[in-house]
C-alpha cells in the first residue's frame, strides 16, 4: 500500500523521553524500553499504534501496570490510555540473523545500527516517524571482553563492571531527535582521538573507530573530519554541539554512511585510507562522505524533516554543503571547477536517467510504497542543485543569511522543504527568489529535466544579438503536464577570435558591462538582446551547469572548437569537448557502420591542443580527453542498441589512443609522480592524466601489436609507490584485455587477499572488464564460486553483480538475453537476504523500455519474471512494479 504526502497527519501521541537498556547477545538481544507519553491534544483522540518488525514481544506495561493490547499486522494496538503515562516494553530480538542489516546487526563480531529511515521499529515498538522527538538514555550491557567499547549517542554519564564478565556503559543524548537519528555500537574496536577546539575556545573530542588492524588508515578520514568542523563554523557559523563526535566503520553496510547524532556509522569505504590500499577517488569520497554526515548535524539532526516525503530538506541541502565544502579546501579555481564537472556528470549520467524513467519523482515525492527505494540520485543529486539555484538566485552571501535564518527559526524542529525554501526568501526579501518563490517550489513537485531549447540572431545592421529560449518539461509518470520552471541561466558571449565580450543588456543601458550574465527563465517562451555586438558571436549558456536541464543549441563544430579553446568558463570548456564527442557517437551510431568511430582530423587535433596546453591542468584534461560515458551517449538516443552504442564506444577509444599516440606518451611522461604521495587536487589530476595515457598506450598496443607499454605497464603495476598508479596500471592492462592482465590480477589478490576493500575493487575491475566475445558473463558466474565472494556482504556483493549489471552495459545487454536471465536470479536470490540492496539491483533494467529488439522483450520478460514471485519484499515489488508500468 502506498504511503501519500496528502494524507500526512499529526501524532495522536508524544514521546518525550526513552530510557532503553540493552543485554546484547548475538543470538537474543534484550531489549527493555521505558518511555514518558502523552497525549497530543491537537488532534483528535485515538488509540496508540506502534510500529514493530521482526520483533518478539514479551511484556507490556502501562504506569507500572499490565495493560490490554492488540496486535495489527506489525503494529502494537493499546485502545484504552490515560493523557500521560509510563509505557514499558520489553522485546527480543536476533541480530546475528538480520541479513537485511536495518535495526541491530552483528558484523564481523560487533553490534552495529542502521535506523534511517524505518529501521527503530526493528529494535523496539515506537513512533518510529521522523517528526516524534524525544530526550534518550541509553544503558548498554554485554560481556566485556567480547565487546570491551560500547557507544550510543551523547555523552557517556556512567560505566562499570557487572557480575559474569560483563560490563555496561549509560549514555545520555542532550538533544532530542526522531528515532531514526538513534544508533549504538558494541565490539572490539580501537580509535584514533583528536582533540580539537573550537572558535569560542570550547574543547571537544573526536574519535574515528574501526578494528585494530586498520588503524593506520583513518588519518584522512580524522583529517577531513577536523576540516569538516572547522569549515561549518567559517562559512555558515554552524558549530560543532557535542563535546565528542564519533565515526564508527562497518564493512557490512547498505548504504555510505548514517549521520546519527554524536555516533556516525560509516561504511568502511568511506573511512580506510591508506596510499597502498586506497586511489584518490576514495580520498575524495571519504573527504565528501564525512563532510556530509558531519553536516547533517545541522541540517537533518538540529532540523530533521518532518514526514520522509521531506527527505530532500535534509539530503539536497547537504549533498548542497558537501560539495560546497570540497570545493572550497580546493586551492585554485581549476580544482574547484574539475569538482563541479564531476559532480554535474554523477548527475547527468545517474539522475537524468531517473528523471526520465520508470521511477521518475519528484525532489519532494508524492506518494512511496517503500521509503527506502527513495533514497535517490534525485533527492540527493537534483536536490543539491535545487540548492544550489537558490544561492544563485540570492548570491553567496544571501544564501548565509538564508542558512542562519532557517536554523534561527527551526531548530530543535521536524520541518517541510516549504519551510526551507520560505527562510532562504525571507532573508532575502529583495531577490529573485523571493520574487518568484511558488514558482520555483515547481523544483519540488515537477519530476522529470527540463529542455531548454536556444537559438540565437545575430542582426548586422542593428548590431545586437538576441537569444531566444524556450523550456519544456517531458511527461513523467502521474505527471502528463508541467508548468514552466524558474530556470536560472548563467551565459555570456564569445567573439569568434575566442575573446569574451562586454554584455549591454538591451532594455539595461546603464548597467555595467559585466562579461557573465545570469538570466531567469520564468515563461516557456522568452528572449534577451545584447547590444553594440560587432560580429556574429559565440554564446557560452549555462555557464557552471547553472541549472539541472538538458540545452539545446544548434552550435555549429567551428563553434564548439571556439568554445573549447577559449571559454572562460571551464565548465562550458569542458561541455563543448563533450558535445563534440557526443555529436560524433550519435552519427556513428546511427549512421552504417557500427565499427567507424568518426573521429576527425578537427576532433583529434582539438584533444591533442587541450592535452598539450601548458596553462591547463592535468585534472582537467583528463575529463576533456575522456569520452562521454555509454550510459549518457544512450540517453541521447530514443531507441538503443547497446552493443551499437558498446561497438562505437570502443571504437572511438581506440581511435583516440591511436591517433594521440605520442602525446599520450609525453602526457605520460609528463604526469609523473615527484616527491611523497598526496591526495590534494593537484597531484592527484596528475595521476589520474597518467593512468588516463597509460589506458590508451595499452588501447593503442592492443591495436598495433606493440609490446612495449603492456610491459612498461605490468612493471609500473608491479613498482607503482600507491594504490592509484597501481590501480589505474592494472586497469589499463585489463581495459586493453592484455594477456598480461591475467597475471597481474593474481598479484594484485595475493597481495591485498587481506584487505577487504581492495579485493572488492580486485572483484569489480573483472566484472567490468570490456566484453571480447561474450566472455564476462561466464567470469562474473566464476567470480560468485571464488572463495572471498559473499553474497552478504553488500559492498562484495555490488562488487561483482552491480559491476556487471550496471556497470557494465556492452557485456550485460547479450543478445542472448543471458545477461537479463542471471540478473533476474541475482535479484530473487538478493531479495529475502537484503531487500534494500535487492532492490536496487533490480533498478537495472529501468530504461527496458529504451532498448531495440530483441533486447527489450528480453528485458522486460526478465523483470516480468522477478515480479511473478510470491513473496518479494516491498522494495523489491515496488521497483518491478513501476518498471514494467512505466
Ligand atoms: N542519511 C544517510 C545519508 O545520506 C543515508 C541513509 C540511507 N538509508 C537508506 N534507507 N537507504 O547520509
Ligand atoms: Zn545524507
Amino acid at each position: 500500500v502506498a504511503v501519500r504526502r496528502e494524507d500526512y497527519a499529526a501524532p495522536a501521541w508524544w514521546i518525550d523521553t526513552v530510557d532503553l537498556t540493552f543485554d546484547l547477545d548475538p543470538a537474543k538481544t534484550r531489549v527493555l524500553n521505558r518511555m514518558r507519553m502523552r497525549r497530543n491534544m491537537d488532534v483528535p483522540a485515538q488509540p496508540l499504534r506502534l510500529d514493530g518488525g521482526e520483533l518478539n514481544l514479551a511484556r507490556v506495561l502501562v504506569d507500572g501496570q499490565g495493560a490490554s493490547f492488540r496486535m495489527e499486522g506489525d503494529q502494537l494496538v493499546i485502545d484504552t490510555l490515560p493523557d500521560n503515562f509510563e509505557l514499558e516494553l520489553f522485546t527480543t530480538c536476533c541480530p546475528s540473523k538480520n541479513t537485511k542489516l536495518m535495526g541491530l546487526f552483528v558484523s564481523e563480531d560487533t553490534f552495529f545500527t542502521q535506523c534511517e529511515a524505518e529501521g527503530f521499529r526493528r529494535i523496539t515498538y515506537f513512533l518510529d516517524r521522523p517528526d516524534v522527538m524525544a530526550s534518550y538514555q541509553v544503558t548498554l550491557r554485554a560481556n566485556k571482553s567480547l565487546y570491551p567499547v560500547l557507544l550510543s549517542n551523547g555523552n557517556l554519564v556512567d560505566h562499570g563492571d557487572l557480575p559474569e564478565g560483563r560490563h555496561f556503559a549509560k549514555w545520555v543524548d542532550p538533544f532530542k531527535k526522531p528515532s531514526y537519528l538513534f544508533a549504538l555500537v558494541a565490539g572490539k574496536l580501537v580509535a584514533r582521538e583528536q582533540r580539537i577546539k573550537a572558535r569560542n575556545g570550547k574543547e571537544h573530542l573526536l574519535q574515528v573507530y574501526v578494528r585494530a588492524g586498520d588503524l593506520d588508515k583513518t588519518e584522512h578520514a580524522m583529517n577531513s573530519l577536523i576540516h569538516s568542523v572547522a569549515w561549518d563554523e567559517a562559512r555558515f557559523g554552524l558549530p560543532l554541539d557535542l563535546d565528542r563526535f564519533m565515526i564508527v566503520a562497518t564493512s557490512d553496510f547498505n548504504a555510505g554512511a548514517m549521520e546519527n547524532k554524536g555516533l556516525n556509522i560509516f561504511n568502511t569505504k568511506y573511512v580506510l585510507a591508506n596510499q597502498a590500499t586506497a586511489t584518490d577517488a576514495d580520498y575524495s569520497n571519504i573527504e565528501s562522505v564525512v563532510g556530509h554526515e558531519y553536516f547533517h548535524n545541522w541540517s537533518g539532526d538540529r532540523v530533521t524533516c518532518r514526514d520522509w516525503f521531506q527527505l530532500s530538506l535534509k539530503e539536497g541541502l547537504t549533498v548542497f554543503r558537501d560539495q560546497e565544502f570540497s570545493q572550497d579546501l580546493c586551492a585554485d579555481a581549476s580544482a574547484r571547477a574539475v569538482k563541479r564537472i564531476e559532480d554535474v556528470r554523477v548527475l547527468r549520467t545517474a539522475q537524468f536517467p531517473e528523471d526520465a524513467g520508470p521511477m521518475a519523482h519528484p525532489v519532494r515525492p508524492d506518494s512511496y510504497i517503500e521509503i527506502s527505494n527513495f533514497y535517490t540520485v534525485t533527492i540527493y543529486e537534483k536536490g543539491a542543485e535545487v540548492v544550489r539555484m537558490m544561492q544563485t538566485l540570492v548570491g553567496r552571501k544571501g544564501f548565509e543569511k538564508g542558512i542562519t535564518l532557517y536554523f534561527e527559526r527551526h531548530d530543535g524542529d521536524a520541518v517541510t522543504c516549504d519551510d526551507f525554501a520560505q527562510a532562504i526568501a525571507d532573508a532575502n526579501p529583495e531577490s529573485e527568489l523571493a520574487a518568484l518563490l511558488p514558482q520555483f517550489k515547481r523544483w519540488y513537485s515537477q519530476a522529470g529535466t527540463p529542455r531548454v531549447t536556444a537559438r540565437g540572431r545575430y542582426d548586422a545592421a542593428a548590431r545586437t544579438y538576441t537569444l531566444d529560449f524556450s523550456q519544456s518539461c517531458p511527461p513523467t509518470p502521474g505527471q502528463a503536464v508541467k508548468e514552466p520552471f524558474v530556470i536560472p541561466i548563467s551565459l555570456g558571449l564569445l567573439a569568434q577570435d575566442g575573446r569574451e565580450l562586454p554584455l549591454h543588456l538591451q532594455g539595461d543601458e546603464d548597467a555595467s558591462t559585466a562579461q557573465s550574465h545570469t538570466m531567469v527563465l520564468t515563461q516557456a517562451h522568452e528572449s534577451i538582446t545584447f547590444n553594440n555586438i560587432d560580429s556574429q558571436p559565440v554564446p557560452s549558456i549555462l555557464r557552471g551547469f547553472s541549472a539541472p536541464v538538458v540545452l539545446d543549441f544548434d552550435y555549429t563544430d567551428g563553434e564548439l572548437l571556439i568554445l573549447l579553446a577559449n571559454d572562460p568558463d571551464p565548465f562550458n570548456r569542458w561541455e563543448a569537448g563533450q558535445r563534440l564527442a557526443m555529436r560524433r557517437a550519435l552519427a556513428a551510431i546511427t549512421g552504417p557502420a557500427a565499427d567507424a568511430a568518426g573521429l576527425d582530423e578537427a576532433y583529434i587535433n582539438a584533444m591533442r591542443g587541450v592535452l598539450r596546453d601548458p596553462k591547463l591542468d592535468s585534472a582537467f584534461k583528463e575529463l576533456v580527453l575522456t569520452l562521454p560515458s555509454e550510459t549518457y551517449i544512450s540517453e541521447q538516443l530514443d531507441v538503443v542498441d547497446p552493443q551499437r552504442v558498446h561497438a562505437v564506444h570502443e571504437a572511438m577509444r581506440a581511435q583516440l589512443a591511436t591517433a594521440l599516440f605520442s602525446d599520450w606518451e609525453w602526457a605520460y611522461e609528463q604526469n609523473q609522480d615527484t616527491g611523497a604521495y598526496s591526495p590534494d587536487p593537484l597531484s592527484s589530476g596528475r595521476r589520474a592524466l597518467s593512468g588516463l595515457a597509460l589506458d590508451n598506450l595499452c588501447l593503442a598496443a592492443r591495436a598495433s601489436g606493440d609490446t612495449v607499454w603492456p610491459g612498461k605497464t605490468l612493471q609500473r603495476f608491479k613498482d607503482a609507490g600507491n594504490m592509484t598508479d597501481r590501480f589505474n596500471a592494472l586497469y589499463a592492462l585489463v581495459s586493453s584485455s592484455h594477456p598480461l592482465a591475467q597475471q597481474a590480477l593474481a598479484r594484485f589478490h595475493a597481495l591485498f587477499k587481506d584487505e577487504a576493500l581492495v579485493i572488492d575493487k580486485w572483484f569489480s575491475l573483472q566484472a567490468g572488464a570490456p566484453d571480447r566475445g561474450g566472455d564476462v558473463l561466464p567470469l562474473v558466474k566464476q567470480l560468485m564460486k571464488h572463495p572471498d565472494f559473499s553474497l552478504k556482504n553488500p559492498n562484495r556483493a555490488r562488487s561483482v553483480i552491480f559491476s556487471y549489471c550496471s556497470a557494465n552495459p556492452g557485456a550485460f545487454h547479450r543478445a542472448d538475453a543471458a545477461g537479463y536471465v542471471w540478473w533476474s536470479d541475482r535479484v530473487i536470490e538478493l531479495d529475502p537476504i537484503n531487500p534494500q540492496v535487492a532492490a536496487r539491483l533490480a533498478r537495472a533494467l529501468d530504461r527496458w523500455s529504451k532498448l531495440a529488439e530483441p533486447y527489450r522483450s528480453a528485458a522486460r520478460e526478465a523483470i516480468a519474471r522477478v515480479a511473478a514471485r510470491p513473496d518479494l519484499s516491498k522494495d523489491t515489488q515496488e521497483v518491478v512494479s513501476r518498471a514494467l508500468a512505466g
